[in-house]
């Protein structure tokens, strides 16, 4: 089990939604070449091992990651409507892609392939995301093999450096926020209430 504090929290807050899909919907925001910040929504594809790091899939020929290639630093933004929270967490991105060469990523990235619902597996051999809009007969493609994820599956790893949690239920709020100390393991994080 994690002793991450702020993983603590939202993983409760995850149970608290009782696995409903919006609660794993957040939104990610990276920032374009000329410096404008650029959102979009994603979904959770959980912690990767024990740590702090959280996981999302991706297209390789969408535009965030060839951002992310530019500019590694973002900022999600999770809002857990029952609870009434928010986690902002800020950090760096990395695409784990099919040049990967190590095989502990490489094994990382066919297990989340391999766990992606149907549709979403299918959508990756869709036609070039953000082009202009290709003829219906080649959005009918095989369905993928679940064990060979295609070279336009990206993992995408958020590692976060500073986290704020926000809670609306407390009366009055609640506002958390934690520091990673240091970047070699075990990695440390500072906490400090604040006023909401
Ligand atoms: C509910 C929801 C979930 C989504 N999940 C993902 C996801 O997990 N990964 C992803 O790349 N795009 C996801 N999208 C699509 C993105 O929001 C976005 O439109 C797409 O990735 C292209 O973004 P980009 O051009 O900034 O790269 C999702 C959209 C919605 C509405």
């Amino acid at each position: 089990m994690s002793e991450i504090p702020w993983r603590l929290a939202i993983e409760r807050a995850l149970t608290n939604h009782q696995g409903a899909p919006p609660s794993r919907w957040l939104q990610l925001a990276t920032v374009t070449s000329d410096g404008w910040p650029s959102v979009r929504t994603v979904v959770f594809r959980g912690f990767l091992g024990t740590g702090p790091i959280l996981r999302f899939s991706a297209d390789t020929r969408s535009a965030k990651v060839g951002q992310i290639d530019r500019n590694s630093r973002a900022e999600a933004c999770w809002m857990f409507a029952e609870t009434r929270e928010q986690f902002r967490l800020s950090g760096h991105l990395r695409v784990i892609g099919p040049a990967e060469s190590d095989p502990q990523w490489r094994a990382e990235r066919a297990e989340v392939w391999t766990a992606l619902p149907p549709a979403t597996r299918i959508s990756l051999l869709w036609p070039e995301p953000g082009a202009p809009r290709a003829d219906l007969r080649q959005f009918q493609v095989e369905t993928p093999d679940p064990r060979d994820p295609p070279p336009t599956f990206a993992l995408v790893l958020l590692d976060p450096e500073r986290v704020d949690h926000l809670d609306l239920k407390s009366d009055p709020h609640r506002r958390t926020q934690y520091q990673r100390i240091g970047a070699e393991e075990p990695i440390e994080w500072a906490s400090l209430a604040v006023n909401p």
